[in-house]
Protein backbone atom coordinates (compact mmCIF):
# COMPACT_ATOMS: atom_id res chain seq x y z
CA UNK A 1 0.00 0.00 0.00
CA UNK A 2 1.55 3.50 -0.98
CA UNK A 3 0.83 5.88 1.58
CA UNK A 4 2.84 9.62 0.32
CA UNK A 5 3.70 11.47 3.81
CA UNK A 6 4.71 15.26 3.93
CA UNK A 7 6.87 14.97 7.05
CA UNK A 8 7.12 18.83 7.01
CA UNK A 9 3.44 19.33 7.39
CA UNK A 10 1.70 20.44 10.45
CA UNK A 11 -0.44 17.41 10.40
CA UNK A 12 1.31 14.52 12.51
CA UNK A 13 1.83 11.82 10.42
CA UNK A 14 -0.37 9.07 11.70
CA UNK A 15 -3.26 11.42 11.03
CA UNK A 16 -2.30 11.23 7.21
CA UNK A 17 -1.86 7.85 7.10
CA UNK A 18 -5.47 7.64 8.70
CA UNK A 19 -7.24 10.22 6.07
CA UNK A 20 -5.54 8.08 3.09
CA UNK A 21 -6.86 5.12 4.29
CA UNK A 22 -9.91 6.76 5.13
CA UNK A 23 -9.89 7.92 1.31
CA UNK A 24 -9.19 4.32 0.23
CA UNK A 25 -12.05 3.27 1.55
CA UNK A 26 -14.48 5.87 0.97
CA UNK A 27 -13.45 5.49 -2.94
CA UNK A 28 -14.05 1.86 -3.32
CA UNK A 29 -10.42 1.34 -3.38
CA UNK A 30 -10.92 -0.62 -0.15
CA UNK A 31 -13.42 -2.85 -0.39
CA UNK A 32 -15.32 -4.30 2.80
CA UNK A 33 -13.56 -7.01 4.89
CA UNK A 34 -10.37 -6.62 3.43
CA UNK A 35 -7.47 -7.11 5.27
CA UNK A 36 -4.73 -4.19 6.34
CA UNK A 37 -0.84 -4.35 5.94
CA UNK A 38 0.43 -5.84 9.14
CA UNK A 39 1.64 -3.05 11.30
CA UNK A 40 5.27 -3.91 11.25
CA UNK A 41 4.73 -4.22 7.50
CA UNK A 42 3.07 -0.79 6.50
CA UNK A 43 5.69 0.89 9.62
CA UNK A 44 8.26 -1.04 7.14
CA UNK A 45 6.89 0.30 4.45
CA UNK A 46 6.28 3.94 4.75
CA UNK A 47 9.34 4.37 6.52
CA UNK A 48 7.69 5.31 10.06
CA UNK A 49 7.86 3.87 13.66
CA UNK A 50 5.34 0.82 14.33
CA UNK A 51 3.76 2.55 17.23
CA UNK A 52 2.91 5.20 14.07
CA UNK A 53 0.62 2.74 12.40
CA UNK A 54 -1.16 1.27 15.14
CA UNK A 55 -2.26 5.36 16.20
CA UNK A 56 -3.02 5.61 12.27
CA UNK A 57 -5.40 2.04 12.90
CA UNK A 58 -6.59 2.86 15.65
CA UNK A 59 -8.00 6.23 14.86
CA UNK A 60 -9.97 4.37 11.91
CA UNK A 61 -11.20 1.85 14.16
CA UNK A 62 -12.59 4.33 16.65
CA UNK A 63 -14.19 5.99 13.45
CA UNK A 64 -15.79 2.75 12.75
CA UNK A 65 -13.80 2.57 9.68
CA UNK A 66 -12.18 -0.88 10.39
CA UNK A 67 -12.28 -3.88 13.56
CA UNK A 68 -9.51 -5.69 14.60
CA UNK A 69 -9.75 -9.14 15.09
CA UNK A 70 -7.60 -10.54 17.68
CA UNK A 71 -4.12 -12.16 16.33
CA UNK A 72 -5.57 -11.55 12.63
CA UNK A 73 -5.10 -7.95 12.05
CA UNK A 74 -7.07 -5.32 11.05
CA UNK A 75 -10.41 -5.77 8.44
CA UNK A 76 -12.23 -3.02 6.50
CA UNK A 77 -15.60 -3.04 7.98
CA UNK A 78 -18.48 -2.86 5.93
CA UNK A 79 -20.97 0.45 5.29
CA UNK A 80 -23.60 -0.47 7.82
CA UNK A 81 -20.52 -0.72 10.52
CA UNK A 82 -19.23 2.69 10.30
CA UNK A 83 -19.61 5.15 12.24
CA UNK A 84 -21.57 8.51 11.18
CA UNK A 85 -19.08 10.76 9.74
CA UNK A 86 -20.63 13.65 11.53
CA UNK A 87 -20.43 13.84 15.05
CA UNK A 88 -22.61 14.92 17.17
CA UNK A 89 -24.03 18.32 18.11
CA UNK A 90 -22.73 19.96 20.90
CA UNK A 91 -25.04 20.97 23.40
CA UNK A 92 -24.38 24.71 24.03
CA UNK A 93 -22.40 25.81 27.75
CA UNK A 94 -24.15 28.06 29.37
CA UNK A 95 -21.41 29.28 31.93
CA UNK A 96 -20.94 32.76 32.16
CA UNK A 97 -19.61 33.68 35.22
CA UNK A 98 -18.51 37.22 36.95
CA UNK A 99 -15.14 38.77 36.21
CA UNK A 100 -13.43 38.40 39.43
CA UNK A 101 -9.54 38.14 40.51
CA UNK A 102 -8.84 36.72 43.68
CA UNK A 103 -5.37 37.60 45.68
CA UNK A 104 -5.70 34.99 49.12
CA UNK A 105 -4.64 37.41 51.81
CA UNK A 106 -4.35 33.40 54.21
CA UNK A 107 -3.74 30.61 52.10
CA UNK A 108 -6.69 28.55 52.51
CA UNK A 109 -6.82 25.46 50.39
CA UNK A 110 -8.38 22.18 51.54
CA UNK A 111 -6.80 19.49 49.57
CA UNK A 112 -5.73 16.88 52.20
CA UNK A 113 -9.66 17.16 53.64
CA UNK A 114 -10.97 17.19 49.68
CA UNK A 115 -8.34 13.92 49.20
CA UNK A 116 -9.60 12.09 52.92
CA UNK A 117 -13.32 12.87 51.50
CA UNK A 118 -12.77 11.16 48.60
CA UNK A 119 -10.94 7.77 50.78
CA UNK A 120 -14.14 7.62 52.54
CA UNK A 121 -16.61 8.03 49.08
CA UNK A 122 -15.06 4.98 48.06
CA UNK A 123 -15.96 3.14 51.48
CA UNK A 124 -19.46 4.06 50.99
CA UNK A 125 -20.58 1.75 47.99
CA UNK A 126 -24.40 2.39 48.03
CA UNK A 127 -23.56 6.22 46.96
CA UNK A 128 -23.95 7.80 43.95
CA UNK A 129 -20.73 9.87 43.75
CA UNK A 130 -20.03 12.30 41.35
CA UNK A 131 -16.88 13.99 43.25
CA UNK A 132 -14.58 11.91 41.68
CA UNK A 133 -11.72 13.11 40.14
CA UNK A 134 -10.11 10.18 38.38
CA UNK A 135 -11.71 7.57 36.23
CA UNK A 136 -13.40 5.14 37.14
CA UNK A 137 -12.12 1.33 37.56
CA UNK A 138 -12.37 -0.32 33.95
CA UNK A 139 -9.95 -2.81 31.97
CA UNK A 140 -8.55 -4.27 35.11
CA UNK A 141 -8.31 -7.96 33.34
CA UNK A 142 -6.21 -6.18 30.49
CA UNK A 143 -4.24 -4.70 33.18
CA UNK A 144 -3.29 -8.06 35.41
CA UNK A 145 -2.32 -9.62 31.58
CA UNK A 146 -0.19 -6.43 30.78
CA UNK A 147 1.34 -6.27 34.31
CA UNK A 148 2.76 -10.07 33.90
CA UNK A 149 4.10 -9.08 30.48
CA UNK A 150 5.53 -6.41 31.84
CA UNK A 151 6.94 -8.16 34.77
CA UNK A 152 9.28 -10.21 32.20
CA UNK A 153 11.72 -7.34 32.62
CA UNK A 154 11.91 -7.80 36.51
CA UNK A 155 15.70 -8.38 36.61
CA UNK A 156 16.29 -4.70 35.24
CA UNK A 157 14.89 -3.47 38.30
CA UNK A 158 17.25 -4.24 40.31
CA UNK A 159 19.67 -1.77 38.39
CA UNK A 160 20.15 1.55 39.13
CA UNK A 161 17.74 3.34 36.26
CA UNK A 162 18.01 6.90 34.64
CA UNK A 163 16.74 9.51 37.39
CA UNK A 164 14.52 11.16 33.92
CA UNK A 165 12.72 7.57 33.88
CA UNK A 166 13.50 4.57 31.21
CA UNK A 167 14.50 6.06 27.78
CA UNK A 168 11.80 3.30 25.89
CA UNK A 169 9.08 4.68 27.70
CA UNK A 170 10.48 8.39 27.24
CA UNK A 171 10.06 7.80 23.45
CA UNK A 172 7.08 6.60 23.41
CA UNK A 173 6.03 9.45 25.42
CA UNK A 174 7.61 11.71 22.91
CA UNK A 175 5.78 9.63 20.24
CA UNK A 176 2.41 10.74 22.12
CA UNK A 177 2.78 14.27 22.49
CA UNK A 178 3.98 14.62 18.77
CA UNK A 179 0.57 13.36 17.80
CA UNK A 180 -0.58 15.84 20.05
CA UNK A 181 1.36 18.74 17.92
CA UNK A 182 4.36 19.14 20.60
CA UNK A 183 7.37 18.19 18.51
CA UNK A 184 9.55 16.60 21.39
CA UNK A 185 12.01 14.57 21.85
CA UNK A 186 13.31 11.32 24.70
CA UNK A 187 15.79 14.09 25.79
CA UNK A 188 13.43 16.36 26.95
CA UNK A 189 11.21 14.44 29.06
CA UNK A 190 11.42 13.27 32.92
CA UNK A 191 9.46 10.32 34.03
CA UNK A 192 7.38 11.35 37.39
CA UNK A 193 5.64 9.81 40.33
CA UNK A 194 2.19 11.05 39.40
CA UNK A 195 2.34 14.83 37.59
CA UNK A 196 1.57 15.71 41.46
CA UNK A 197 5.15 15.34 41.59
CA UNK A 198 6.13 17.16 38.69
CA UNK A 199 4.13 20.04 39.89
CA UNK A 200 5.83 19.76 43.38
CA UNK A 201 8.89 19.73 42.09
CA UNK A 202 8.74 22.71 39.37
CA UNK A 203 6.71 24.92 43.01
CA UNK A 204 10.11 23.88 44.85
CA UNK A 205 12.69 24.72 41.81
CA UNK A 206 10.83 27.85 40.52
CA UNK A 207 9.94 30.14 43.47
CA UNK A 208 10.85 32.26 46.16
CA UNK A 209 8.90 32.79 49.08
CA UNK A 210 7.85 36.10 47.66
CA UNK A 211 7.15 35.26 44.36
CA UNK A 212 3.80 36.00 43.04
CA UNK A 213 2.37 32.95 40.59
CA UNK A 214 -0.85 33.51 38.70
CA UNK A 215 -3.36 30.85 38.48
CA UNK A 216 -6.93 30.29 36.82
CA UNK A 217 -9.59 30.63 39.28
CA UNK A 218 -10.76 27.97 39.63
CA UNK A 219 -8.02 25.59 39.42
CA UNK A 220 -6.62 22.37 40.56
CA UNK A 221 -6.84 22.12 44.23
CA UNK A 222 -4.18 20.32 44.48
CA UNK A 223 -1.71 22.59 43.14
CA UNK A 224 -3.12 25.78 44.61
CA UNK A 225 -2.13 23.60 48.18
CA UNK A 226 1.67 22.83 46.53
CA UNK A 227 1.42 26.81 46.53
CA UNK A 228 -0.05 27.34 49.83
CA UNK A 229 3.00 25.09 51.81
CA UNK A 230 5.33 27.34 49.93
CA UNK A 231 3.66 29.99 51.03
CA UNK A 232 3.64 31.77 47.60
CA UNK A 233 1.57 34.47 46.32
CA UNK A 234 -1.53 33.64 44.41
CA UNK A 235 -3.17 35.77 41.86
CA UNK A 236 -6.07 34.13 41.15
CA UNK A 237 -7.53 34.89 37.38
CA UNK A 238 -10.78 34.45 36.69
CA UNK A 239 -11.62 31.49 33.43
CA UNK A 240 -14.35 33.01 30.80
CA UNK A 241 -15.55 30.49 28.83
CA UNK A 242 -13.05 30.60 26.57
CA UNK A 243 -9.86 30.03 28.92
CA UNK A 244 -8.41 32.62 31.69
CA UNK A 245 -9.36 36.49 31.32
CA UNK A 246 -6.43 37.60 29.28
CA UNK A 247 -7.19 40.72 29.69
CA UNK A 248 -7.19 41.12 33.36
CA UNK A 249 -4.05 38.65 33.39
CA UNK A 250 -1.85 41.49 31.59
CA UNK A 251 -3.18 43.63 33.65
CA UNK A 252 -2.05 41.70 36.51
CA UNK A 253 1.43 41.03 34.90
CA UNK A 254 2.06 44.70 34.99
CA UNK A 255 1.15 45.29 38.45
CA UNK A 256 2.97 42.58 40.01
CA UNK A 257 5.56 40.80 37.93
CA UNK A 258 4.82 37.44 38.92
CA UNK A 259 7.33 34.20 38.46
CA UNK A 260 4.77 31.91 36.92
CA UNK A 261 1.57 31.26 35.19
CA UNK A 262 0.13 28.16 36.02
CA UNK A 263 -2.61 27.07 33.51
CA UNK A 264 -4.54 24.16 31.85
CA UNK A 265 -4.82 24.89 28.31
CA UNK A 266 -6.70 21.52 27.63
CA UNK A 267 -9.89 19.97 29.78
CA UNK A 268 -9.00 22.12 32.32
CA UNK A 269 -9.86 21.30 36.07
CA UNK A 270 -12.38 22.00 37.27
CA UNK A 271 -14.21 23.42 34.05
CA UNK A 272 -13.21 21.61 31.55
CA UNK A 273 -12.42 24.09 29.11
CA UNK A 274 -10.19 23.69 26.43
CA UNK A 275 -8.20 26.61 25.08
CA UNK A 276 -8.15 27.48 21.10
CA UNK A 277 -4.64 28.56 19.57
CA UNK A 278 -5.06 32.08 19.80
CA UNK A 279 -5.95 32.02 23.63
CA UNK A 280 -2.41 29.67 23.44
CA UNK A 281 -0.63 32.02 21.45
CA UNK A 282 -1.72 35.24 23.08
CA UNK A 283 -0.71 33.79 26.56
CA UNK A 284 2.44 32.73 25.69
CA UNK A 285 3.35 36.32 24.35
CA UNK A 286 2.40 37.89 27.53
CA UNK A 287 4.44 35.64 29.33
CA UNK A 288 7.37 36.54 27.14
CA UNK A 289 6.93 40.45 27.34
CA UNK A 290 6.80 39.78 30.82
CA UNK A 291 9.49 37.14 31.47
CA UNK A 292 7.27 34.88 32.93
CA UNK A 293 7.27 30.80 33.50
CA UNK A 294 4.33 28.81 32.20
CA UNK A 295 3.34 25.21 33.79
CA UNK A 296 1.29 23.93 31.25
CA UNK A 297 -0.38 21.30 32.81
CA UNK A 298 -3.09 19.06 30.85
CA UNK A 299 -3.84 15.65 33.07
CA UNK A 300 -6.82 15.25 30.93
CA UNK A 301 -5.67 15.82 27.64
CA UNK A 302 -5.78 12.75 25.97
CA UNK A 303 -9.34 12.40 26.90
CA UNK A 304 -10.48 15.14 24.32
CA UNK A 305 -12.97 14.02 22.31
CA UNK A 306 -11.88 16.08 19.33
CA UNK A 307 -8.47 16.56 18.22
CA UNK A 308 -7.07 20.00 20.21
CA UNK A 309 -4.74 22.68 19.52
CA UNK A 310 -1.00 21.69 20.01
CA UNK A 311 -0.13 23.16 23.47
CA UNK A 312 1.17 26.40 24.41
CA UNK A 313 4.58 24.34 24.65
CA UNK A 314 4.43 23.21 20.71
CA UNK A 315 5.20 27.50 20.36
CA UNK A 316 7.67 28.06 22.82
CA UNK A 317 11.17 29.12 21.45
CA UNK A 318 12.47 30.70 24.81
CA UNK A 319 12.12 27.60 26.45
CA UNK A 320 9.75 29.11 29.23
CA UNK A 321 6.82 26.45 28.97
CA UNK A 322 7.30 23.27 30.76
CA UNK A 323 4.31 20.75 29.44
CA UNK A 324 3.30 18.40 32.57
CA UNK A 325 1.03 15.10 31.53
CA UNK A 326 0.06 12.10 33.18
CA UNK A 327 -1.33 8.25 32.96
CA UNK A 328 -3.40 8.47 35.62
CA UNK A 329 -6.84 9.75 33.84
CA UNK A 330 -6.42 7.19 31.14
CA UNK A 331 -4.50 4.29 32.75
CA UNK A 332 -4.46 4.00 36.96
CA UNK A 333 -3.72 6.92 39.30
CA UNK A 334 -2.14 3.81 41.65
CA UNK A 335 0.66 3.67 38.58
CA UNK A 336 2.22 6.85 39.78
CA UNK A 337 3.61 7.47 36.39
CA UNK A 338 3.16 11.24 35.09
CA UNK A 339 6.06 13.60 33.61
CA UNK A 340 7.06 16.42 32.37
CA UNK A 341 8.47 17.68 29.38
CA UNK A 342 11.37 20.34 30.07
CA UNK A 343 13.64 22.11 27.08
CA UNK A 344 16.87 24.37 27.78
CA UNK A 345 18.93 24.25 30.87
CA UNK A 346 17.00 24.09 33.63
CA UNK A 347 16.00 20.41 32.16
CA UNK A 348 19.39 18.77 33.72
CA UNK A 349 18.48 20.93 37.16
CA UNK A 350 14.81 19.29 37.67
CA UNK A 351 16.74 15.67 36.71
CA UNK A 352 19.01 15.99 39.60
CA UNK A 353 16.06 17.72 41.48
CA UNK A 354 14.06 14.14 40.72
CA UNK A 355 16.97 11.76 41.39
CA UNK A 356 17.76 13.87 44.97
CA UNK A 357 13.82 13.70 45.59
CA UNK A 358 13.25 9.62 45.07
CA UNK A 359 16.20 8.46 42.75
CA UNK A 360 13.58 7.55 39.81
CA UNK A 361 9.98 6.84 39.61
CA UNK A 362 9.25 2.70 40.16
CA UNK A 363 10.54 0.86 37.52
CA UNK A 364 7.43 -1.80 37.51
CA UNK A 365 5.35 1.40 36.74
CA UNK A 366 7.10 2.37 34.12
CA UNK A 367 7.67 -1.10 32.87
CA UNK A 368 3.85 -1.52 32.43
CA UNK A 369 2.99 1.62 31.24
CA UNK A 370 5.54 1.11 28.53
CA UNK A 371 3.79 -2.50 27.69
CA UNK A 372 0.56 -0.67 27.67
CA UNK A 373 1.80 1.78 24.89
CA UNK A 374 3.56 -0.53 23.06
CA UNK A 375 1.08 -3.19 22.67
CA UNK A 376 -1.40 -0.84 21.10
CA UNK A 377 -3.97 -1.23 24.06
CA UNK A 378 -3.62 2.41 25.37
CA UNK A 379 -4.91 3.76 22.35
CA UNK A 380 -7.73 1.07 22.25
CA UNK A 381 -8.47 2.09 25.69
CA UNK A 382 -8.49 5.75 24.83
CA UNK A 383 -10.71 5.27 22.04
CA UNK A 384 -13.31 2.93 25.17
CA UNK A 385 -12.71 5.75 27.47
CA UNK A 386 -14.36 8.72 24.83
CA UNK A 387 -16.82 6.88 23.34
CA UNK A 388 -18.25 6.20 26.64
CA UNK A 389 -17.87 9.94 28.27
CA UNK A 390 -18.99 11.24 25.21
CA UNK A 391 -22.52 9.32 25.42
CA UNK A 392 -22.00 10.16 29.75
CA UNK A 393 -21.44 13.72 29.43
CA UNK A 394 -24.54 14.01 26.60
CA UNK A 395 -26.67 12.00 29.13
CA UNK A 396 -25.93 14.29 32.19
CA UNK A 397 -26.13 17.65 30.09
CA UNK A 398 -29.88 15.85 29.09
CA UNK A 399 -30.29 15.32 32.37
CA UNK A 400 -29.56 18.88 33.92
CA UNK A 401 -31.78 20.25 31.69
CA UNK A 402 -34.74 18.48 32.38
CA UNK A 403 -33.60 18.83 36.48
CA UNK A 404 -32.04 21.68 37.13
CA UNK A 405 -33.75 25.46 38.06
CA UNK A 406 -32.94 27.99 34.93
CA UNK A 407 -30.84 29.84 36.96
CA UNK A 408 -28.25 27.52 37.43
CA UNK A 409 -25.17 27.38 34.67
CA UNK A 410 -22.92 24.83 33.43
CA UNK A 411 -20.20 23.95 31.41
CA UNK A 412 -20.17 21.14 28.24
CA UNK A 413 -16.88 20.04 28.16
CA UNK A 414 -15.54 18.38 25.00
CA UNK A 415 -13.92 15.51 26.82
CA UNK A 416 -12.11 14.29 30.33
CA UNK A 417 -14.82 12.94 32.87
CA UNK A 418 -16.53 15.87 34.82
CA UNK A 419 -18.81 19.26 34.17
CA UNK A 420 -18.79 22.76 36.19
CA UNK A 421 -22.26 23.25 37.50
CA UNK A 422 -22.48 27.60 38.84
CA UNK A 423 -25.15 27.92 41.39
CA UNK A 424 -26.51 31.54 41.38
CA UNK A 425 -24.95 33.51 44.55
CA UNK A 426 -27.65 33.33 47.47
CA UNK A 427 -27.14 29.38 47.36
CA UNK A 428 -25.13 27.67 50.08
CA UNK A 429 -22.98 25.50 48.64
CA UNK A 430 -22.50 23.85 52.30
CA UNK A 431 -26.17 23.42 52.62
CA UNK A 432 -26.41 21.67 49.18
CA UNK A 433 -23.55 19.06 49.70
CA UNK A 434 -24.92 18.17 53.04
CA UNK A 435 -28.05 17.85 51.84
CA UNK A 436 -26.76 15.87 48.56
CA UNK A 437 -24.94 13.31 51.19
CA UNK A 438 -28.36 12.93 53.74
CA UNK A 439 -29.26 11.35 50.02
CA UNK A 440 -26.16 9.47 49.33
CA UNK A 441 -25.65 11.77 46.31
CA UNK A 442 -21.54 13.41 47.11
CA UNK A 443 -20.96 16.24 44.88
CA UNK A 444 -17.52 18.11 44.51
CA UNK A 445 -17.68 21.40 46.35
CA UNK A 446 -16.59 23.72 44.05
CA UNK A 447 -15.19 25.57 46.70
CA UNK A 448 -12.05 23.66 46.79
CA UNK A 449 -10.97 25.01 43.43
CA UNK A 450 -10.75 28.41 44.63
CA UNK A 451 -7.84 30.14 45.71
CA UNK A 452 -9.46 32.23 48.33
CA UNK A 453 -11.52 28.97 48.41
CA UNK A 454 -14.32 31.54 48.28
CA UNK A 455 -15.77 32.60 44.90
CA UNK A 456 -19.29 31.53 43.41
CA UNK A 457 -21.20 28.91 44.75
CA UNK A 458 -20.44 25.96 42.02
CA UNK A 459 -20.19 22.14 42.06
CA UNK A 460 -17.95 20.08 39.81
CA UNK A 461 -20.10 16.34 38.45
CA UNK A 462 -17.77 13.48 37.19
CA UNK A 463 -20.05 12.55 34.29
CA UNK A 464 -18.91 9.29 34.03
CA UNK A 465 -21.39 7.22 35.95
CA UNK A 466 -23.97 4.92 34.47
CA UNK A 467 -26.91 6.58 33.17
CA UNK A 468 -29.24 5.27 35.78
CA UNK A 469 -26.80 6.61 38.59
CA UNK A 470 -26.81 10.04 36.97
CA UNK A 471 -30.69 10.27 35.99
CA UNK A 472 -31.28 9.39 39.69
CA UNK A 473 -28.65 11.66 41.15
CA UNK A 474 -29.05 14.59 38.98
CA UNK A 475 -32.90 14.55 40.09
CA UNK A 476 -31.87 14.68 43.21
CA UNK A 477 -29.48 17.67 43.08
CA UNK A 478 -32.04 19.53 41.04
CA UNK A 479 -34.73 19.01 43.90
CA UNK A 480 -32.25 20.35 46.47
CA UNK A 481 -31.49 23.45 44.21
CA UNK A 482 -35.28 23.85 43.90
CA UNK A 483 -35.63 24.07 48.04
CA UNK A 484 -32.37 25.68 49.13
C1 LIG B 1 -4.98 19.07 36.53
C2 LIG B 1 -4.33 17.98 37.33
N1 LIG B 1 -2.99 17.93 37.40
C3 LIG B 1 -2.37 16.98 38.09
C4 LIG B 1 -3.06 16.01 38.78
C5 LIG B 1 -2.30 14.99 39.56
O1 LIG B 1 -2.43 13.73 38.98
P1 LIG B 1 -1.38 12.56 39.19
O2 LIG B 1 -0.39 12.99 40.22
O3 LIG B 1 -2.18 11.38 39.62
O4 LIG B 1 -0.71 12.37 37.86
C6 LIG B 1 -4.46 16.03 38.75
C7 LIG B 1 -5.23 15.02 39.50
O5 LIG B 1 -6.40 15.12 39.70
C8 LIG B 1 -5.11 17.04 37.99
O6 LIG B 1 -6.43 17.10 37.92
Amino acid sequence: MKIPLDRQAKKPVYLQIRDRIQHLIHTGHLSPDTQLPSIRTLAQTVKVNKLTVLEAYSALEADGLVRAKQGAGYFINPPNLRAPLTPAPLLPSTFNPAQEVLIPRHGITSFTESYHASLQSHSQPDSINFSQGFPFAIGTDDLQRIARRAMKEAHTFFHPGQPQGDLALRSQIAQLLIQQGLETSPENLIVTNGSMQALSLLADHFLSPDDWIVVEAPSYHGFLSILQQRNAKVIGIPMTPQGMNLRLLAQYLESHRPRLIYTISTLHNPTGITTCTSHRRKLLALAEQYDCLVIEDNAYEPLSFDITPPPIKAFDTTDRVIYVGTFSKTLMPGLRVGYMAVTGKENSALTERKLLHDFRTSAASQAIVKEYLSSGHYRRRLNQMRALYRDRRDYMVNALIRHFPPNVTWTVPNGGTFLWIQLPDKVSLADVCTAAAEQKILVGSGAAFFPTQQGYPALRLNFSLSPEQIERGVQVLGSILRTV
